[in-house]
């Protein structure tokens, strides 16, 4: 059983459930050649810490002594690690040294009677240089073998490889034959060439078409990642499990790996690292060592830094700001880089995953950033959902301070003392209406300045598609007093721009979607404001408080008239996760929702959206949060699906 704990987009923390302990996700798991042991498996998991390792049923099958000793004593104690033990069943060996002589059937018998925890399919290898008739018999091929491998699996958990070579609907459409299958973890298999060969686009369109097809709720291994530069952006891209024999290669090679990459020890002018390995030794020390000694040294310090990549990409899934990592791990490289850029392709996808808002703001790193799915969202809800006030003219400022509202206070009320105007600001996020100037990541993101030219043809862009859309008589670009002159001859109306009633209109259209302001503020409007902050608190129609803003967000909390409001106005399942009955009397006493009750949910809804609890008759049960996606609901049997803030009694 697989639950998460954390998630940033596709990323996440979880804890997979294994016969021989909980394995938190994201995971690295070394790979111990048991013929050749470069660092003993208890020192990996007493010193290193490492909860799980991965080893080769294989080797283990066709070496006559330990065959014997592991079907005598079992896994764990031929190897003498306590922890999780992952087997590959001799696919790479045939991707290496071609056929093998083994039947699947077989070595599935031989890994779940040594008593490993997670057992591999014989899966086949697809190569990217295969065509697509071969790579699809292939992954028929797997597909046989995995079915039989479901069958004979016992307690064992069991690893079925996604397989397609570098075609997208091949991946998709193996994943989706395998998530029907009863296994437990799911490795994309195949892609050690596209490593290799640093073919790191080729790997992200793999995994994000792998992705797509496979059940959210079972782990995701990258077969073969074992390099810390990569860590972060397959861990972006949703991949849970990586493991590494390359700690111990690269070794042998007098190479160091370091998420910048890699670093031959005769092109090193110096060792600078503090791991543990390399501490209390001198460049020269490490260089007069003999092979042996020198590889064991750097295979721990390539353990060291991969153990600690691991842990950074957990931190940034846990503050939410993975993708800033990412961005700059991918210019260590250009072909990273290229990756990247890459996944520009891969914004729709990824913006079904990307939360409503984080804790901490977004950070430019370079012209890459502007191809988040963030942006895109933004872009999105804006030309679909905004409502523009009714008023006679726009002025649009260039982006300066912000919130915009009050860098501009001045320039606004001067206008606003002769016209009836409007205001956008041209900013790296889009057009975006003054009122919209609180909301993340609109005040929450940080530009460098001047603008590079991307981020200026962006801005460029997104004002010339404002300038087709918009319905104002007349539409200027502010330049100062000039502007003012302008308008003054102009100006039939008089002002009615309300901005704080517009920051309420525009944030309930972007958050709730199009005509949510209308179904909200159908009445009698009160702003109740911060008498510290001066920023918006609370929304009272008619008396009835109906919403409250958040500070570091500039999104709204429903409440139940609210709530109701919206209900009433939207057909379901919008805005809504039904829920069934035996849940309801937790959830009406404030408790979370669980994944496992609930029956249906608005395919919209985003991580982290304000979402109502409902009940089959559609009544309004509680308020809350969601986790997770519509798809993730359904499939996690365990796990929090809406964390509810407000019960709604009866
Ligand atoms: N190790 C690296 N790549 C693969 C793969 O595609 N299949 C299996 N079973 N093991 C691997
Ligand atoms: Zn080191």
């Amino acid at each position: 059983m697989f639950e998460i704990i954390r998630r940033d987009g596709l990323a996440r923390i979880g804890k997979l459930e294994t016969p021989h302990g909980q394995l938190e996700t994201p995971a690295l798991l070394p790979v111990v050649n048991p013929r050749l042991v470069t660092v003993p498996p208890r020192e990996l998991h007493d010193v290193f810490g490492f909860q799980a390792l991965i080893t080769n049923s294989y080797i283990i099958r066709n070496d006559p002594k330990l065959n014997a000793r592991a079907k005598e004593v079992g896994l764990h104690e031929m190897l003498d690690f306590p922890g999780t033990i992952m087997t590959d069943s001799g696919t790479f060996q045939s991707h290496m040294y071609g056929e093998v002589e083994v039947k699947n059937e077989d070595i599935i018998n031989f890994q779940r009677e040594i008593g490993t925890d997670i057992g591999t399919v014989l899966d086949i290898f697809t190569e990217p240089d295969w065509s697509k008739e071969k790579t699809a018999h292939a992954v028929d091929v797997t597909m046989d073998r995995t079915i039989e491998a479901a069958d004979l699996k016992g307690k064992m958990l069991l690893a079925g490889v996604v397989q397609g070579s570098v075609f997208e609907d091949l991946r998709e459409d193996c994943a989706r034959r395998l998530a029907l299958v009863d296994v437990d973890v799911h490795p994309i298999g195949g892609v050690v060439p596209l490593m290799e060969q640093y073919r790191f686009a080729e790997l992200a369109d793999v995994i994000v078409a792998s992705k797509k097809g496979l059940d959210p709720s079972r782990p995701v291994h990258l077969f073969g990642a074992g390099h810390p530069m990569v860590f972060a952006l397959a861990a972006l891209l949703g991949c849970d499990m990586f493991d590494s024999a390359s700690y111990a290669k690269f070794a042998r090679d007098d190479r160091f790996m370091f998420p910048e990459g890699t670093a031959s020890l005769a092109d090193m002018k110096g060792i600078h690292c503090h791991c543990p390995a390399c501490q209390s030794h001198s460049y020269q020390e490490i260089a007069a060592m003999k092979p042996a000694e020198r590889a064991a040294l750097i295979a721990r310090h390539n353990l060291w830094v991969s153990l600690e990549e691991i842990q950074r990409v957990k931190r940034a899934i846990l503050e939410g700001d993975l993708w800033e990592l990412v961005e700059r791990r991918c210019r260590a490289h250009p072909a990273l880089l290229s990756a990247l850029r890459h996944l520009a392709k891969h914004q729709e996808y990824l913006e079904r995953f990307e939360p409503l808002s984080r804790d901490n703001s977004l950070l430019y790193t370079g012209p890459e950033t502007l191809s988040r799915p963030i942006f895109l969202r933004y872009e999105r809800r804006f030309f679909e959902r905004y409502k523009y006030p009714d008023t006679e003219v726009m002025v649009a400022f260039e982006e300066a301070g912000k919130p915009y509202a009050r860098h501009y206070q001045k320039e606004m009320a001067d206008v606003m003392e002769s016209c009836d105007a409007h205001f956008f600001v041209a900013s790296p996020i889009g057009a975006v209406p003054i009122e919209l100037d609180e909301m993340y990541p609109v005040a929450q993101s940080l530009f460098p300045e001047p603008p590079d030219l991307q981020t200026k043809e962006r801005i460029r862009e997104q004002m010339e598609h404002l300038s087709h859309e918009h319905p104002y008589a007349l539409g200027v670009a502010w330049d100062g007093q000039a502007t003012i002159d302008t308008l003054m001859m102009m100006c039939q109306k008089k002002p009615s721009f309300d901005i704080d009633l517009a920051r309420v209109r525009a944030v309930c259209d972007y958050q709730f979607g199009k005509g949510a302001a209308d179904l909200l503020l159908d009445g009698k409007v009160a702003i109740k404001k911060s008498e510290t902050t001066g920023k918006i608190r609370n929304v009272l129609v008619d008396g009835e408080h109906i919403l409250s803003m958040r500070a570091n967000d500039g999104f709204f909390t429903l409440r139940p008239p609210g709530a109701m409001r919206l209900k009433k106005g939207f057909d379901a399942p919008k805005l809504r996760v039904t829920v069934k009955d035996d849940s309801i009397p937790f959830n009406r006493e404030g408790k979370n929702v669980f994944n496992a009750f609930v029956t249906e949910c608005d395919p919209e809804i985003r991580p982290m959206d304000e979402v109502m609890v409902v009940d089959q008759k559609d009544d309004l049960v509680a308020l809350g949060r969601a986790i997770l996606t519509r798809e993730e609901m359904f499939s996690f049997r365990t796990g929090i699906a809406v964390k509810v803030r407000e019960g709604i009694k009866l």
